[in-house]
């Protein structure tokens, strides 16, 4: 029995390669998927197209359709059949094809280009094999919010649809190092360990359009700083206060001296 279905399989096995000698035509998008564009760059995606022995490449067709709405309208950019020329429907598409590879090129990307890119291969008997893309636009950091976790002392740092963000936190506008606490892998959170927690807490995200950023504020921090502070105001109020005193004794001395005069002369007019 177990032997029948061995061979069972083997014949199976067979017979699919007997068929891949005719039709085994593989087309795939090489590029790592989903393709995110920069706004105004050009998106190029490659495929690499390998036709079964018995094959030949006929027509070579690459369309777009939405990747959300219920009726997603497919558009055609181009048709290459192997024989003639492409036939292109928009100005800033270009399209190449070579040995096993076709290429798709879209000058200057915006938004109404994303989608799921399909390339389609036909052979001379009119079958289709296609290999597909989700190709996005690439998005700016937005929205970025730090929030506290109380029970667990840590900050979480959120943001809302950027592409490939990369978040970094600053305490007192210096990076973070261990005496304050430690990120998570993700950097998204960050664990605080100082004690008292207080300052400013800066979570920034980053990508390839720039950044934005948070802040989190804790109770000010007392450093050593604002003590010298206080102590040299101090030393400046005391010594304002002692130079008050001291001129007013001057004052008084010399009143009293003026004084003095005045009254030796009256005695001696009226002598
Ligand atoms: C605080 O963090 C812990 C651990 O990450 C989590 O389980 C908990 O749900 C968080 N609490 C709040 C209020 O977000």
């Amino acid at each position: 029995m177990d032997l029948q279905c061995f061979l069972c399989w083997r014949v199976a096995l067979l017979l699919l390669l007997m068929l891949c000698g005719f039709q085994c035509m593989s087309v795939h998008i090489i590029n790592e998927q989903p393709v995110h564009v920069i706004p105004s760059s050009n998106l190029v995606l490659k495929a690499r197209i390998e036709p079964g022995p018995q094959e030949e490449i006929a027509l070579i067709t690459w369309e777009r359709e939405p990747e959300t709405g219920l009726a997603p309208e497919r558009v055609t950019l181009a048709k290459c059949p192997s024989k003639s020329k492409c036939s292109y429907k928009r100005p800033n598409v270009h399209v190449k094809v070579e040995q096993q590879e076709a290429t798709l090129e879209i000058v200057g990307y915006s938004n109404s280009d994303s989608g799921i890119y399909a390339v389609t291969v036909t052979d001379q008997t009119g079958v289709k094999t296609t290999g597909h893309c989700i190709v996005r636009i690439y998005e700016a950091v937005h929205h970025v919010s730090v929030s506290i976790n109380m029970s667990h002392s840590s900050l979480v740092c959120g943001e809302a649809w950027g592409t490939d963000p990369h978040f970094s936190w600053l305490h007192e506008r210096a990076p973070v190092t261990k005496s304050v606490g430690s990120v998570s892998e993700d950097g998204t959170t960050l664990i605080v360990t100082m004690t008292p927690f207080c300052g400013h807490f800066t979570c920034m995200v980053s990508n390839k359009l720039g950044y934005s950023s948070a802040i989190y504020t804790a109770a000010p921090c007392r450093t050593e700083g604002r003590g010298t502070t206080a102590a040299v105001v101090c030393l400046v109020l005391l010594l304002l206060l002692f130079g008050g005193l001291l001129a007013f004794m001057l004052w008084r001395r010399q009143r009293r001296a003026n004084r003095g005069v005045r009254l030796h002369e009256h005695l001696d007019d009226t002598i």
